[in-house]
Parts: C-alpha cells; structure tokens; sequence
C-alpha cells in the first residue's frame, strides 16, 4: 500500500523524505515522488519504478526550503507511471494520498464540466484540484482541506502543503494509517512510525476522520468538521537498528532467523516459568486505552479476562492471509484444549457473509500490522453484533489494536518483508497461552497437561534455532524444486494449515503455483494432477495423524509425485519415499506448527533468491493492506 512521509523543520527535508520512504518500501509500491519548498516554488521529482529511480532523479538537486511530502505508489487507479505518480501538483496545491476515493467518478466529473485540467488517471489528483479551489477562497490550507472532506467518501488519508504556507502541514485520516512524529523544532508525518523512528520515539496517532495541522513547530489536532481535539502522544522503545537487515542479505531471512527471539518474547509475558502456568497480563477488557494497559493491576485484570473466558459459549477467529492460516490452527488449539467450538473466517468473507454471531462470542482478530482493511471492518462488525473482541497483533496501537476491546501481542517486533514469518510463529505461541488460559480457565485443562503443555512451548525457541542450524539442507531442497511443474503442499491436523501457508510462501515468493490441501482430500480431486512433474510437500510429524498422512503419502508416490517431506526426528520411512527428508525435533503437537513451518520458509525463500526474485518486496504485494 501507498507510503506517506512528510517534513516541516530546519533539517533538510530530501533526506529525510527519501530515508522514510525507504523505509516504508516493505509496504509495496510502483513509482514514488517528493515535493520539496525551493525559494518559495515546489520542485516535484516522480518517477516509475522503484526508489532507486527517484533517487537518481533527484541526484544533484538541491532545495533551498524546509517543507516537503513524498510518497511510495501502489497503483489503484491508473496504471503504475510517472503521471500518476504522487505527490499532484494543482496550482500550488501538492498532494499525497492512500487509499481510494469511491465518489471519484463524480467529482471527476465535476471538476471536468468547470473544466480543470486533469493530468493524471488517479483519484488522489482530484483531491488536489477540490482542495486548490477551496483556497482561492479561504487563503488557508487548513481550512482549505476541512471544506473539501465533507465532499469525498471512501477510506484515505492525505497529506497536504501549499507553496504560499510555507510553514503549514495538514494531514488528515479516514482509513489508512497516518502518524504525526514529534521533533525538537521540526515535525514529521508518516504512515509508519518505520519511516521516522531514527529521527524521533514521540509520536501521536491520528485516528478516523481527525485532522493534524502542522504550523511551523506546533500541532494540533481536529475532529473533520473542525472541533479541537486533545490527543496523547505515545512514546516507543524502538531503536533505529530493529528496522535494519544488520547483515542478513534480505530482511525476511533476517526475520527468519529472528524468529527464536520472537516467540520467547510472544509468551514471555503471560508464562510463569516457575510454576509453568499461563496468566494472560494485561489483556484491558476493562476498557482501558491501549495506552493504558501497562498500568493496569495485572491480578484484577487477569480476572476480568477469565470473567469473559468463563462466559464465552463460541470463539470466531478472524484474519486474512498468513494471519488466517494461524487463525485455522487456532481452531485445532481452542476446540481440542478448551473444548469451546471455534469458526475460522476469512476476514473479507467474515464481513459480508452477514454472520450469525450468538450471545457470549469472542471474536479474535489476528492481524500483523493492525491495520488491515478487511480484519478491521471485522472487528467493528462484531463489535457491532455484540460480540466481545480480542485482538492478536504485532504493531502496538495501529487501528485494530485500538478498536479491539482486549489486547493480546505478538511481540515480533518490525517486521519488514512483505512475506509474514516471525509473526505467524510469535502467534501461533499467544494461541498456545490463549488456549491454555481458556482451558484452565474453564476447568477443562489439568493443572498437569497445563505444565506438560508450557513446558513444550517453552522448549520452542531453541528448538527453533536447532531448526535454522539446518538452513544449508532447506537450501539444498530448494535447488531441486526448480524444474517442478506444480507444488502440492499437505498435511493433516494442524499440520494441514501449515501445508497452506507453505503453499502461500511459495506462491509469492517464488510466484510458483502451489496449492495447500488437507491430505485427507488428495482423493477427491488433485490426485488427479500428480504425475511425475508434480512436487508433493508433506508435513508429516511423528502425532495423532501421522499414520494417514503416511497413507496419503504413499498413494501420491505410487502415481509418480515427487515428495519432499518434513517429519520428527530419524524416519526411516519417510527417508525412504522422499526425495528430500527433513527432520525437525520432537516436539507436542501443540507447538509442532511453529517449528514445521520454517523449512518451508526456508525453501521457498532460497527458491525465490535462485530465481532471482525480490524476496522482501514480492511483485504485486504490498506489506499492509489497508483497502479493500
Ligand atoms: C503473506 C502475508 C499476508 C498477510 C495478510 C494479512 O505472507 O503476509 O497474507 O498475512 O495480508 O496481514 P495482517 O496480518 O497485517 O493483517
């Protein structure tokens, strides 16, 4: 999705402009472009393609001015050019946009008949037309801005200046993401706190439908129709090295190889390692800001949450992407230990399916970046069917963490490449406590099977690294796979999700076609596809449904696919039928996904590169998906 920086300070705004931009790359993007204040004019640079480009563009420009916006395109309306490149430019006016503007055709239109002159395909563009005739009037860019919401539906955020104000700022909120930095003596604007957090650890997030006016080192913040509001500043821990690849050759290794760290950090909160219990801390179904929740009494917290755990009669998961696949082995974690019946949802059919949501429903989101389109109109739907909501995400105060009534973390810190990994490991381990806690919590879980059950998960993380010591003979697999046709990625139990999201990793990796299937349907249809060019990827670990997935595996051999497989420890069999055997550790099954999966990470990441593929930026992906 498109990513948004602003400047207004005494530093030099192209550095810190192309830097930020930089750093929101992970988001995705086609063409990117600054406008920068030279000596009163804007200067506006765009360019197709990737930041290399406007980079080169801009070598040897110089700006004599301390204003300036830049943006990361994503093409939705209009073909990725320099054309409909950001920022748009319209008498004075410069504008940069995310999101979609759905009354566009109208105003399009409009603008058409009074005869301005549109120079781009772009729904942002118009925005910059309706705000430039705002101004003849008022004179003022703020009040410019306010006068043209009221006309513009949709989800967006923008970010504004005009040339003739060259110490005023306006950014406003309505969907995507938009944070304000706080600098000494200069501000910043940005869709991610990624892009600035080098320069500042204050910032406050602007929430829907609110306005941020810059005016030279001073902000204040509005309602769209003009009102003040008081908004918090939030200070983060984050140092500027947790968003660098520090040596690795792309940042999804680097978050391969983190991944260890992630989930020790994922529990760490709500295990006791003494009595190997699960507490869940700080969860705030009191109602707490998410603000707040450090401050909370942990011991009366915890008991609210088990109050809701005591009364919840069913659990709907709700995510997309890699965040569904973990929401599904949720499912496997939730029913099988604390025996409540659990729905698993794709967020984008979740919201439209009109679902019945019965009286004492907990309604989990899982969402790495918080701020994803369809999980978030999700959570507002089931808070709106009464629900109670709880949100399992990595970045701390995005829009779904606010909107959720508790808050569960991942605790993954950034993660950059546009592959998910270490969030999916860090959320499977919360599932494991969420499970836990549930179970305990309702009497169905022995103090016993709860200690058997933390003891595994805490074996996890260094297992894990065991796991990554292996990466040369994932590299090695990964050679192999070049001259397959297709991948058929299975498994059974929670093993079979775990097929899925390797089917994912490989297809936008590796842009390879692969699907993922519980083994137990390989005869209702895609046996029919194997043959000798087809690739079987079977999990397979030493658990409950180990013996059909074998099986399974054999009826796919005898039709001439080639297997890969992954199982627990020396296999013998499994060595036998495979072309490439894997090994993992022996572990419960509860936590088995989280080390199974990282072969297939591994192989489709060492794929990706062989083919030469941008691995953190795959074509046509964007990080957060922040419309619809
Ligand atoms: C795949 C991937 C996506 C995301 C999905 C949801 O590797 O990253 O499928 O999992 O777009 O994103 P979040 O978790 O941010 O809601």
């Amino acid at each position: 999705m498109c990513g948004i920086v602003g400047y207004l300070g005494y530093q030099n705004p192209k550095d810190i402009i192309v830097s930020g931009l930089k750093k929101l790359e992970y988001r995705g993007y086609d063409s990117a472009g600054v406008a920068i204040l030279d000596q009163g004019k804007t200067k506006r640079i765009r360019a197709q393609g990737k930041l290399k480009e406007l980079e080169d563009k801009l070598q040897g420009e110089t700006f004599d001015g301390h204003l300036g916006i830049g943006h990361t395109r994503w093409a939705t309306h209009g073909k990725p050019s320099e054309r409909n490149a950001h920022p748009h430019q319209v008498r004075g006016i410069n504008l940069v946009h995310n999101g979609i503007i759905e009354n566009y055709l109208e105003i399009r239109e409009e603008l058409l008949t009074e005869g301005a002159v549109i120079t781009s395909d772009t729904d942002s563009e118009l925005v910059a037309h309706l705000i430039a005739n705002e101004i003849e009037v008022t004179q003022d860019l703020f009040k410019a801005v306010e006068r043209t919401l009221s006309k513009l539906r949709g989800a967006f955020s923008i970010l504004v200046m005009w040339e003739n104000q060259p110490d005023h700022l306006v950014a406003f909120k309505d969907g995507p993401p938009l944070v304000v930095g706080l600098g000494k003596n200069e501000m910043f604007v940005a869709s991610d706190v990624q892009a600035l957090i080098q320069y500042t650890k204050r910032f406050v997030y602007l929430e829907d439908r609110e306005i941020a006016y810059i005016k030279g080192t001073e902000v204040s913040f509005f309602s769209a129709n003009g009102f003040p509001i008081h908004k918090k500043e939030v200070e983060l821990n984050w140092n500027p090295e947790m968003v660098e690849k520090q040596g690795f050759a792309h940042y999804m290794l680097k978050e391969v190889y983190e991944q260890p760290r992630a989930v020790a950090s994922a529990i760490e909160p709500h295990i006791n390692p003494d009595t190997f219990s699960v507490s869940l801390k700080n969860i705030g179904f009191g109602g707490q800001s998410v603000q707040k929740l450090e401050e909370l009494n942990t011991a009366e917290d915890w008991l609210k949450t088990q109050e809701v755990f005591k009364k919840i009669e069913r659990v709907f998961i709700v995510a997309c992407g890699t965040s569904f696949y973990a929401g599904t082995i949720g499912k496997y974690l939730i029913e099988q230990l604390a025996r409540v019946p659990v729905e698993v949802d794709i967020a984008s059919e979740f919201r439209y399916r009109k679902p019945v949501v019965p009286p004492n429903t907990l309604v989990v989101t899982i969402s790495q970046s918080g701020e994803t389109a369809d999980t978030l109109a999700a959570i507002r739907l089931a808070k709106e069917l009464g629900a109670t909501t709880l949100s399992i995400c990595n970045v701390r105060n995005s829009t779904i963490d606010r909107e959720a009534q508790g808050h569960l973390y991942m605790n993954s810190g950034p993660e950059i490449g546009v592959a998910s990994t270490k969030a999916f490991t860090s959320t499977l381990a919360v599932i494991n406590c969420l499970s836990i806690a549930i179970a305990r919590t309702r009497e169905v879980m022995s103090i016993e099977t709860e200690k058997e059950l933390v003891t595994a998960l805490l074996a996890v993380p260094s297992q894990m690294e065991g796991v990554l010591a292996f990466d040369k003979y994932f590299e090695e697999a990964a050679a192999g796979l070049k001259l397959f046709r297709g991948f058929l990625y299975m498994g059974r139990g929670i093993s079979y999700p775990i097929a899925m999201e390797g089917a994912l990793k490989l297809k936008e990796l590796a842009y390879m076609h692969a699907e993922g299937y519980a083994a137990g349907e390989m005869k209702h249809g895609p046996l029919a596809l194997i043959d000798e060019r087809m690739a079987i990827v079977m999990v397979a670990p030493t658990d409950q449904w180990y013996d059909k997935t074998i099986s399974n595996l054999e009826e796919a051999r005898a039709r001439g696919g080639k297997i890969i497989s992954i199982g627990t420890g020396e296999n013998e069999k499994l060595r036998s039928i495979s072309e490439y055997y894997l090994a993992m550790p022996k572990t419960h099954w509860t936590v088995s996904a989280i080390i199974s999966v990282i072969p297939l990470q591994l192989m489709s990441y060492h794929l990706a590169c062989s083919l030469g593929y941008d691995v953190d930026q795959p074509r046509n992906l964007a990080k957060s998906v922040t419309v619809e």
